[in-house]
């Protein structure tokens, strides 16, 4: 009896052993097939171990498991290393956690052992399509179709190979896409180092310091440094003048500065040197006096004595006309800084109520000899560049033609202006066709009859028939009373 059981009992021990090992056992979260030491006779019973441990596995990969699955795989393949379905499943747990290259390697695996495996082909086309291998992709994409036309997963990677064949959409440039090229950096450095290069060559004067236009050397000057600058005190046609501040000296000063657009007009930047060596030969109390010339890299300066007061262009702006004895006053200053321009052979060229300042002090001083002429035995009554104010112009200065004379004319003019307001001109009453004045006494009745004539003769169109010199017209005017009403 104890024989007959113990035959029966060893007789069912290979069956208890299927039961221990036919369920996957989860150890320490690995799979464990357990399917050593199973004896030939029993392949139907590990083949349906084998299928639920896969079927565990896949559930285990839909809830996203992927370090469960792939310990596990790892463990089947222990006993199953042939099995395609094993090697799917690692590619998909890789190709999900999106590492494209174990997914690519177990895909290939998975292929290499099945190659009607559609799952693997489109694990392989995605591993393909994320290493930017399109052709690869598309192949094994057309082939998973191939398999299973309705493949949903297949179709998805496929819409995705679609997508990234499709060309880039223009976005709008932002600033980040406009890279530079490494050259540029190469570029841009040399480009400071030869301006660096340049700025210390000049600091230490290697060049030899910057020259005007005929290449004469110029001194670097910070012309504020020398002189406050004020305010502008009138505008010309070549220059701007400022009233300044001299610090050194400590006066006042006028500064003409050269107009920037000018400054490298040759002949403008000759006349403008001309004014003040012209007015540096005369010293006068009538004749505005030049303190110095400052020629600069960027500019030109002529530094003249300030004269506090106004012109008699202001003055005739504010009261019309001037009276008698007032302009004689005027008249006595403006004629003896002229005559003695004149005894220096200096003529004007450019007399005109502008160019008399009047002195707060009463004395009126002669300005602005930059269109003035030195006049030698061979170049008096010579052509020269016609430049003037129309208006105070004699008909020979018109023509280009400078002679004492022609001042003496201007001289007339402004004289006969100061006296009634208005140049000849534009006197009602004037001919143009005869050029016949209107004496200054019909508009203003006090001018004694010596000045009608003294005015009218040194506007005579012949400079022969004018009133000769400065002298002979101050004499007259000196004379000459006003007529009382
Ligand atoms: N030395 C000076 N003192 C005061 N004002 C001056 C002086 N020089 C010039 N000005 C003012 O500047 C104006 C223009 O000066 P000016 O020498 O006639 O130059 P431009 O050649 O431009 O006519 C004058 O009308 C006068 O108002
Ligand atoms: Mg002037």
């Amino acid at each position: 009896m104890t024989k007959l059981l113990m035959a029966v009992l060893f007789a069912f021990i290979p069956l208890f052993g299927f039961a221990a090992q036919a369920a996957p056992i989860i150890v320490e979260g690995r799979y464990s097939a357990g399917f050593k030491n199973i004896e030939d006779g029993s392949n139907i019973k590990k083949a349906a171990a084998l299928e639920n441990a896969l079927n565990e596995i896949e559930r285990k990969l839909e809830t996203g498991d992927y370090t469960t699955v792939l310990n596990a795989c790892q463990s089947l393949l222990d006993n199953n290393y042939d099995d395609p379905r094993i090697y799917t499943l690692m590619a998909r747990a890789y190709e999900e956690s999106k590492d494209f290259d174990n997914a690519y390697y177990f895909a290939s695996q998975a292929i290499a052992k099945s190659p009607s495996n559609v799952e693997a082909y489109t694990t392989r086309a995605h591993s393909y399509l994320e290493r930017k291998d399109i052709m690869r992709a598309t192949e094994d994409i057309d082939t998973a179709l191939k398999l299973n036309p309705r493949s949903s997963r297949a179709k998805s990677v496929q819409d995705l190979i679609n997508e990234a064949q499709k060309p880039a959409k223009k976005k709008r440039a932002s600033l980040s896409d406009y890279r530079l090229p490494p050259w540029f950096f190469v570029y841009f450095v040399c480009v400071v180092l030869v301006i660096a290069f340049y700025v210390v060559l000049r600091y230490y004067n290697v060049f030899g310091g910057p020259v005007d236009v005929k290449g004469r050397k110029l001194k670097e000057v910070n012309i504020k440094e020398q002189y406050h600058f004020i305010r502008p005190i009138g505008e010309g046609g070549m220059g701007k003048v400022y009233e300044a501040y001299d610090n050194a000296l400590k006066r006042k000063v006028a500064v003409k500065r050269i107009k920037p657009e000018l400054l490298r007009n040759d002949y403008v930047r000759e006349q403008f040197l001309s004014e003040a060596r012209m007015v540096a030969m005369l010293h006068h109390p009538c004749i505005v006096e030049i303190y110095t010339v400052i020629e600069t890299v960027n500019s030109l300066y002529l530094v003249f004595e300030y004269v506090d007061g106004q012109t008699l262009e202001t003055r005739l702006d504010i009261d019309s006309y001037i009276d008698f004895d007032e302009v004689k006053n005027i008249f006595e200053s403006v004629c003896q800084g002229l005559s003695y321009a004149h005894s220096q052979n200096i003529v004007h060229c450019d007399l005109k109520p502008g160019n008399i300042m009047i002195a707060d002090s009463g004395v009126a001083k002669v300005m602005d000899f930059g269109v003035a002429q030195k006049i030698t035995d061979d170049n008096e009554d010579k052509s020269h560049p016609v430049a003037g104010t129309p208006a105070y112009m004699s008909p020979e200065q018109q023509k280009g033609i400078t002679s004492k004379q022609s001042d003496i004319y201007s001289l007339a003019v402004c004289l006969y202006e100061a006296l009634v307001g208005q140049v000849p001109w534009s006197v009602k009453g004037f001919d143009v066709t005869t050029k016949k004045i209107v004496p200054p006494s019909q508009i203003a009745p006090y001018v004694p009859k010596e000045i009608d004539e003294l005015i009218i003769r040194s506007l005579n169109e012949d400079p022969s028939k004018r009133i000769q010199t400065v002298e002979q017209f101050w004499n007259i005017l000196k004379n000459s009373q006003a007529v009382n009403s």
